[in-house]
C-alpha cells in the first residue's frame, strides 16, 4: 500500500492498513513526516513524490491512499489510476467542480476502482439515524440543523495551525471544503437539494487565508429545509445534527456519542449510547478498501458522491457571490 501524504490522516490509514496485514510505503515532500511514520510502523519505502513511489513500487501495489492536502488530490489520483492501481481518496475530491469532473472522467476510463473517504458514512450511530429516517420514525422531516464547530488551533496540537494546510485557501483548506462531510451526509440522507443559499466568510481572528464560517440553507421539495453551520473558531467543539419531523425529533451528537429520539413536547428522550471510537470508522473504510481493491466489493462511496458534494459547494459559492438563491438543475 502506498500512502501519499504522511500527515494526520495518512498515518492513521497506514497504521490501520498495516494492522490488516498490508505492507506500507509512504510519500511526503517533508522529511520530518517520513521520519515520523517510519518510527511508528515498519515502512518499506519512503519517497518525496508520488512519481517516485509509483515508479519503484507500482508492480507490488494493492492500492494507493491519497491523504495529501486537497489541492493535490486529483492529479495524484489520476497518476495512480493510470498505473492501474486502486485508490482510496480522502475527502473532499478537489477544491472545485471542474477538477472533480476531470477525475470523474478518469475513473470512468480506469481499470482500477476508486473509493471516496467521506468517513462519517461508516459511523454506526449515523447509520442508525439513516435507518430511523427510512423507517419514518419521526414522520415527514421538515427541518434539519447540522452544526460542526471546532477551533482550528485544536485540530493538530502538534503544529502551529498557520502551518497546517487548512489555514491556506490555495491548498484546499477552509471550513466549506474540509467540513464538506456534513454536506455529503445531507445528500446521503435526503438526496440533492433543489436550492442552495449560503454565506462563506472569514469572521474570526484566526491568521488564515481560508474561510472559517459557513452557513448554508438547502431547500428540498416536499417542505424540507436543511441548514448547515460550519466554523473553525468555536470552543467547546460541537458536532450535532437535529432532525425535526411531523411526529418527533432525532438528535445525533458526537459528544456524547449518542442518538436520541423524542416524540412528545416535554422531550422524553429515548437514548442509544455508543462506545465506538473515531478510529473505528477509518478501520471500516480500510477494510472496505481492501475488498474493493481485490475486486470483491463495489465502492459504497464513489466519485459521483464526491461530485454531488462539489455541486452543492459551487452553488453555495455562487449564492455567496451574488446574494441570490441558486437553483440546482
Ligand atoms: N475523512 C476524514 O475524517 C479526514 C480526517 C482528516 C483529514 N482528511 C483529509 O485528508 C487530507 C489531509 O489532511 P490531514 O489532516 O492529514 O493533513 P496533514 O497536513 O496532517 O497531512 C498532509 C500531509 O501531506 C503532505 N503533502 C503536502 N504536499 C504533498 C504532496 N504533493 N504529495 C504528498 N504529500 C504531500 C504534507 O507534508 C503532510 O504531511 C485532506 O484532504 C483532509 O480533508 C480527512
Amino acid at each position: 500500500m502506498l500512502i501519499v501524504g504522511a500527515g494526520s490522516v495518512g498515518r492513521r490509514h497506514a497504521k490501520n492498513l498495516a494492522a490488516e496485514g498490508c505492507r506500507i510505503s509512504a510519500v511526503d515532500p517533508r522529511g520530518d513526516r517520513l521520519r515520523q511514520i517510519t518510527k511508528e510502523l515498519r515502512v518499506e519505502g519512503c519517497f518525496e513524490t508520488i512519481e517516485q513511489g509509483l515508479h519503484v513500487a507500482a508492480r507490488d501495489l494493492q492500492g494507493v491512499v491519497i491523504g495529501s492536502p486537497t489541492a493535490y488530490h486529483v492529479p495524484q489520483c489520476i497518476q495512480a489510476l493510470d498505473a492501474g492501481i486502486a485508490v482510496l481518496l480522502e475527502k473532499p475530491v478537489a477544491p472545485d467542480l471542474a477538477a472533480t469532473q476531470q477525475l470523474t472522467a478518469a475513473v470512468a476510463n480506469a481499470k482500477a476502482p476508486l473509493l471516496l473517504g467521506y468517513t462519517w458514512r461508516w459511523w454506526p450511530p449515523l447509520a442508525q439515524v439513516r435507518a430511523l429516517l427510512a423507517d419514518n420514525a419521526i414522520g415527514a422531516v421538515r427541518h434539519v440543523r447540522f452544526v460542526m464547530a471546532a477551533h482550528l488551533a485544536d485540530w493538530h496540537p502538534w503544529e502551529r495551525y498557520q502551518d497546517f494546510f487548512m489555514a491556506h485557501a490555495e491548498q484546499g483548506g477552509g471550513a466549506l471544503l474540509d467540513e464538506s462531510h456534513w454536506i455529503d451526509l445531507a445528500v446521503w440522507l435526503f438526496g440533492m437539494p433543489e436550492t442552495v443559499s449560503a454565506r462563506i466568510e472569514r469572521l474570526s481572528d484566526l491568521d488564515i487565508s481560508s474561510d472559517d464560517n459557513v452557513d448554508i440553507l438547502l431547500g428540498y421539495p416536499h417542505g424540507l429545509r436543511v441548514s448547515l453551520h460550519l466554523d473553525l473558531f468555536a470552543r467547546p467543539h460541537e458536532r450535532t445534527i437535529r432532525f425535526s419531523g411531523e411526529k418527533g425529533t432525532i438528535l445525533w451528537t458526537a459528544n456524547p456519542n449518542r442518538v436520541a429520539v423524542a416524540h412528545d413536547a416535554d422531550g422524553t428522550w429515548q437514548e442509544t449510547n455508543y462506545t465506538c471510537e473515531r478510529n473505528d470508522m477509518f478501520v471500516a473504510v480500510a477494510r472496505e478498501f481492501l475488498s474493493v481493491a481485490r475486486g470483491a466489493a463495489k465502492p459504497s462511496c464513489t466519485i459521483a458522491d464526491g461530485e454531488r458534494v462539489l455541486r452543492v459547494i459551487e452553488a453555495a459559492r455562487a449564492s455567496h457571490g451574488t446574494g441570490a438563491v441558486v437553483r440546482l438543475a
